[in-house]
């Protein structure tokens, strides 16, 4: 899994810089055009498996390129209760010892404050763990996006064999010999317990894992008051600096792929690329797509730290720094950054009536 290439340190000529900040700037206006046609505020949720869709609609117009979340999905409490125990349950992983919420703590931001995640074995894993809060309303998961589903990424990670590292005969045997999960699933599923049953459960589950609430959608649905001028200059600089460009709509990122080094090469002064590095190249084999990445959601991103696929970045000021310099080409003055950090911090929802937090810092 580990492919590691030894790069060059040597700075590129001005020419070549001039070139290549042509044909970046010019992928920057591509970008930017199908932007007009993937961030329409209406997103439509399908997925293979099952009948569950979400489809997120305003109820009134909004000019904001961020749209607030949708209140929380009323789907059947019995399958969110299933789901919900599933979600817990190690008996998911080969060793055991790995629930779903292993890596993803409900009890504070839905990951787990590790730089890279240890999965089966122990092993670290080769990006880092994605919140899953709200990862419901995105229309690809993983960095790469190479799930199309919530249903076809929990396949991947049961299979994986750095993750959970098992297989699906294995589970449904498991949860045979346990009458409570005969009984749930023959109440709920004619066909009691199956693989296809038991991941329309979990993303049930995961539907209903939403943060609502933050101070920025109460403003965004109309109470003024809910932020203040310091917060407000802060959004107005996040809008100027073109972040909205790729951090908009209900997740304020998570739906289009964006390639991580637009005006710079971020993995010039790296020693090592791994295999995760290429980003959706992995998925679609096409040269283009090395080094590019689904964007990622700023919901709840105070609270979400280390950050960045490969969790290199332990503060939001850092992130800020290099996301100006590598996906906008330019330099950003510390009190625009300390301003835009105080308007993400208004990013921050709720679970179950309790604000997300970051309880141990990395
Ligand atoms: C050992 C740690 C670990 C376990 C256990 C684990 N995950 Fe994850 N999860 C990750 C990592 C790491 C990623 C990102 C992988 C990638 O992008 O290639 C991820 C990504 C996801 C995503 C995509 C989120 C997004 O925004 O793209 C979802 C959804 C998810 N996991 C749900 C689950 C479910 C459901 C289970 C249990 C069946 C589970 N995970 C078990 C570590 C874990
Ligand atoms: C051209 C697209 C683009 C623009 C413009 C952009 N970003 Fe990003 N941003 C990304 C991508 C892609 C990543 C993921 C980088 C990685 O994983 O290596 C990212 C990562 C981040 C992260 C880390 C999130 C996490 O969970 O890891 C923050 C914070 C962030 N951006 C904030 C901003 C701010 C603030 C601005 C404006 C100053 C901005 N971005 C402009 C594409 C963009």
């Amino acid at each position: 899994m580990k492919l590691s290439l030894r790069r060059s340190r040597k700075k590129p000529s001005i020419y070549q810089t001039r070139q290549a900040s042509n044909r970046k700037l010019k992928n920057a206006w591509q970008s930017l055009c199908c932007l007009f046609v993937i961030s329409l505020p209406s997103i439509n949720l399908a997925n293979h498996d099952h009948f569950t869709s979400i489809t997120v609609t305003p109820a009134y117009p909004t000019k904001e390129p961020i749209l607030p979340l949708p209140a929380i999905p009323q789907l059947d409490p019995g399958k969110i209760a299933l789901g919900k125990k599933l979600f817990f349950d190690v008996r998911l992983s080969a060793s055991k010892k790995l629930s779903c919420a292993s890596c993803h703590d409900l009890s504070s931001n839905g990951a787990d404050y590790q730089v890279h995640s240890r999965g089966h074995d122990n092993t670290p894993l080769a990006v880092n763990t994605p919140s899953i809060f709200n990862a419901a309303l995105n229309p690809w998961q993983f960095w790469d996006g190479r799930a199309r589903s919530l249903e076809e990424q929990i396949n991947q990670v049961i299979e994986n064999p750095r993750e959970m590292a098992n297989s699906w005969p294995v589970i449904i045997r498991r949860l045979n010999d346990d009458p409570v999960y005969r009984r749930k699933f023959e109440k709920l599923y004619a066909d009691g317990i199956s693989a296809r049953n038991i991941r329309n459960a979990i993303t049930i589950f995961e539907r209903t894992l939403l943060t609502p609430d933050s101070r920025f959608d109460r403003w965004l649905r109309g109470d003024k008051q809910a932020l203040n001028a310091e917060e407000k200059k802060g959004y107005r600089l996040f809008k100027d600096y073109g972040c909205t460009a790729c951090h908009q709509g209900v997740n304020v990122g998570g739906n289009l792929f964006q390639k991580v080094g637009i005006f710079a090469d971020y993995f010039l002064y790296r020693d090592e690329i791994h295999l995760a590095d290429y980003g959706r190249f992995n998925v679609t084999g096409r040269e283009r797509d090395r080094y590019v990445f689904r964007v990622p959601s700023l919901r709840n991103v105070a609270v979400t730290a280390p950050y960045f696929h490969d969790g290199s970045v332990n503060t939001l000021d850092e992130a800020l720094r290099l996301v100006a310099r590598y996906q906008l080409g330019r330099t950003i003055n510390r009190n625009d950054i300390q301003s835009i950090i105080i308007f993400l911090k208004t990013l921050t929802g709720k679970y179950k009536g309790q604000w997300l937090t970051q309880a141990h810092a990395p």
